[in-house]
């Protein structure tokens, strides 16, 4: 039987024990990977309580006491703290969400972060998304039109056309849904993933857009668009509740439509 070893420096070394709050009533334990590449040392994971009744509710508060009152060198990205920015995207307790909306009760026993799967790490919990936003740029996330517009008057929409893009426009490119899909573990090099895809279907269906034809040809493709299989693990880990899978199986039908 083959055997698989993984290289010897992502190997997951034994962790520090930070002190903290052992002491306290309602002290959580957080399990945090630590990565540092500039080091030369394998990866880590390390051990923090925090006191929940001196803190937030939700992971990321946890994260900031614990890097302002513990541990400053532990690094991850974050800025709205509502679900808006995209930024505090992560692994917790097995699966891709934001930190700021998860909340720390939520988890059973020790609360364990990992930064998104499959992913290069920069440092401890910050993915490199090079990739993921040359994808996202790749599909021209932009109106493109041929004619120019009415004569004193934006280009407008229906009610119904509007409501078509609602739903893809609320994606907040935090990457949870690719980093959770295995097509693009595996081929990301040339799989368009769940959320350039989401992003790509939001201009086809934009009824004002007039590259239609063009958007499509650029995704008829094997891998870019057609290595997704519908495992819908992306709709799963999508923390804003939108449907990548859904979006991914409309473009595959409109493709067959214009065949016809
Ligand atoms: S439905 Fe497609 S994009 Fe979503 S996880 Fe499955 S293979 Fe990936
Ligand atoms: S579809 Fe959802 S999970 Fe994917 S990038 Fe957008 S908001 Fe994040
Ligand atoms: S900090 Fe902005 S989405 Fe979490």
């Amino acid at each position: 039987m083959a055997k698989f070893r993984l290289p010897r420096n992502s190997q997951i070394k034994p962790g520090k024990k930070h002190p903290g709050a052992d002491a306290a009533s309602n002290a959580r334990e957080f399990q945090i990977y630590r990565y540092d590449p500039d080091s030369g040392e394998n990866p880590r994971v390390d051990t923090y309580q925090v006191d929940m009744d001196d803190c937030g509710p939700m992971v990321l508060d946890a994260l900031i006491k614990i890097k302002n009152e513990v541990d400053p060198t532990l690094t991850f990205r974050r800025s709205c703290r509502e679900g808006i920015c995209g930024s505090c995207s992560m692994n917790i307790d097995g699966s891709n969400t934001l930190a700021c909306l998860k909340p720390v009760e939520d988890v059973k026993g020790p609360v364990k972060i990992y930064p998104l799967p499959h992913m290069p790490v920069v440092k401890d919990l910050v993915p490199d998304l090079t990739n993921f936003y040359a994808q996202y740029a790749s599909v021209e996330p932009w109106l493109q039109t041929r004619t120019p517009p009415p004569p004193d008057s934006e280009r407008l929409q229906s009610k119904e056309d509007q409501e078509k893009i609602n739903t893809p426009s609320a994606c907040i490119l935090c990457a949870c849904c690719s980093a959770a899909c295995p097509s693009y573990w595996w081929n990301s090099d040339r799989y368009l993933g769940p959320a350039a895809l989401l992003q790509a279907y939001r201009w086809i269906v934009d009824s004002r857009d007039e590259a239609t034809g063009e958007r499509l040809d650029a995704l008829e493709d094997p891998f870019r668009l057609y290595r997704c299989h519908t495992i819908l693990n992306c709709t799963k880990d999508c923390p804003k509740d939108l449907n990548p899978g859904k979006a991914i199986a409309e473009i595959k039908k409109l493709m067959v439509e214009r065949e016809h």
